[in-house]
């Protein structure tokens, strides 16, 4: 409620963009971006708190060379949907989840960061001012990207002495164009993250390290990219941007978030879902044997939502996995999606209406 109150008076003068997007089409949504109307930004500088957050029109900003996000790659990102129910509502899914990950990954990273009560009002603020790119129910979602990265300029290697707070927000639609199933590739010489790196945080060092062997997987008509543990190299991770989930005999195994696999909000989700459903849930190492062993897997992601994998291919072996309507990874799915969409009461309290 408090929350409500402040952002109310912030997006006065938006309301006149309530109707849907002007020559949007729907149904045509991909995941990429599409300039919206307004993004939020707020600063801090030489270990003040952020304050003066505001909104601005959705554009380019300006920066130092030398700025720590440049040179050092001193940032973090997050990412969520708001979610437009049946009855026209627009919801968040656990927008604290998100902020406290942030907090963990600036703590990492030597950053200070928005309070939870600022970023969540960053968020709400960017939604409402954006509301016109909320595309109608079943459509797609408008993907909330808030960034935090060293803006202050720095040339000695250490912290910048400015950070930048900043939330756009775009519409999307589903992930991969593949549609309803991955193919995924276990990846046998590249790693992701060593323990003690950063692999737990969403740090923005994480990802263009990846796209080289996602780039070969796509050209040989692989979805995406598994990558092994940097220790062993014997136990399945995640993948360049989602978790993974085994499921054998109706018990469901996903690798231990220790540090190396990011600890994804969809993840947790699924696996509170899951033990709520009475399945045991084993958060343990994965080994390539369970792989292929395994009679369904999963993925999760705010971006890739809840997708069954069709194959695993290893080395020269390709791997089946049941995916229908009789998954274990269907009811699951089914549960989440449904308390995203605003089709079931919440129970949890994992919504945040805007
Ligand atoms: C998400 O799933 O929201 C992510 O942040 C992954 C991103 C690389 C698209």
């Amino acid at each position: 409620p408090a929350l409500q109150a402040i952002s109310e008076s912030a997006v006065q003068g938006h309301e006149a963009d309530e109707k849907y997007g002007d020559a949007m089409n729907w149904d045509e949504l991909e995941f990429g971006v599409i300039p919206t109307d307004h993004m939020y930004i707020m600063k801090c500088s030489n270990g003040d708190d952020f304050s003066q957050g505001h909104l601005t029109p959705f554009g380019k900003i300006e920066l130092s060379p030398s700025a720590g996000i440049l040179n050092y790659g001193q940032g973090i990102f997050e990412g969520l949907k708001a979610i437009r129910t049946k009855d026209g509502r627009i919801q968040l899914f656990r927008p604290e989840e998100n902020a406290l990950r942030m907090k963990m990954g600036a703590e990492r990273l030597c950053m200070p960061s928005p309070s939870t009560h600022q970023f969540l009002d960053a968020l709400k603020q960017t939604v409402l001012a954006n509301k016109r790119w909320v595309p109608p129910q079943g459509k797609g979602s408008l993907y909330i990207r808030p960034l935090l990265f060293g803006s202050g300029p720095v040339l000695g290697l250490g912290p910048a002495p400015e950070y930048t707070f900043l939330v756009y927000a775009t519409p999307v639609g589903s992930y991969h164009k593949c549609g309803a199933t991955m193919n995924l590739y276990i990846e046998n010489e590249v790693r992701r993250a060593i323990p003690g790196g950063t692999g737990g945080i969403k740090s923005i060092t994480n990802y263009s390290p990846v796209f080289e062997v996602v780039k070969k997987a796509r050209a040989k008509g692989f979805t995406d990219v598994l990558f092994l543990d940097a220790a062993t190299g014997k136990n399945i991770e995640e993948a360049s941007l989602f978790n993974i989930f085994f499921v054998k005999d109706n018990v469901i195994l996903t690798p231990p978030a220790n540090g190396t696999i990011l600890p994804g909000i969809t993840r947790k989700s699924i696996i509170e879902i899951a033990r709520d459903l009475n399945y045991l849930v084993k958060e343990r190492d994965v080994p390539l044997e369970d792989v292929l062993a395994a009679d369904e897997v999963f993925c999760t992601g705010t971006a890739v939502e809840v997708t069954a994998v069709a194959s695993i291919t290893y080395q020269d072996k390709r791997i089946e996995y049941r995916t229908g309507e009789e998954s274990v990874f269907h009811k699951l799915r089914v549960v989440l999606k449904e308390i995203q969409t605003g089709v079931v009461e919440d129970k949890m309290g994992w919504t945040m209406l805007i």
